[in-house]
């Protein structure tokens, strides 16, 4: 009988692998599928916020801006759990409570200023983990998101001062 247990990984380098990325200040395996299911949740969370905001507001100036911001917010959705898969970790079903708070405001400016602190608090995360990312196919499909992000951020805040 030996002390190893059954379920030991079977590959010595995996472990080896993930000992170094850990050396070198990359996050690991476990960090990033939970850094992912945590934007998971965040970005299922937008995409309600956008797409009930957007049917509230289909006649005002932030009719598009909202329909925009809900199909980039899908994008990230499909993006992460495709992240995920890749990662064979499982994907959260959760979505945010950033959700209710936000359709909880009633009136339209105060909850875009709202959804537009939320996508910030993406961009700092985002900002974050990004160094920590040694995956250059991850690592280029979360800047992407960053920069978008920071885009729509742009444009609500643009949309509210001129509304
Ligand atoms: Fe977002």
């Amino acid at each position: 009988m030996t002390d190893k247990p059954e379920n030991a990984p079977s590959s010595p380098a995996c472990l080896a692998h993930e000992a170094d990325d850990a050396y070198m200040g990359f996050a690991s395996r476990e960090e990033i599928a939970a850094f992912l299911n945590e934007l998971l949740e965040a970005e299922r969370a937008g995409t309600g916020v956008a797409l009930r905001s957007a049917q509230a507001a289909a006649d005002t100036p932030f009719g598009d801006l909202l329909r925009d911001v809900h199909h980039d917010e899908a994008k990230w959705c499909a993006m992460l759990l495709r992240q995920l898969k890749t990662l064979g970790a499982p994907a959260s079903a959760k979505v945010g409570a950033f959700q209710e708070k936000a359709l909880a405001i009633q009136d339209m400016r105060e909850r875009i200023a709202f959804l537009n602190r939320g996508q910030a608090w993406v961009v700092r995360k985002l900002g974050e983990m990004l160094p920590k990312v040694r995956d250059d196919v991850l690592h280029r499909d979360l800047q992407e998101m960053l920069q978008a992000h920071e885009v729509n951020i742009e444009r609500a805040r643009v949309a509210l001062e001129k509304a």
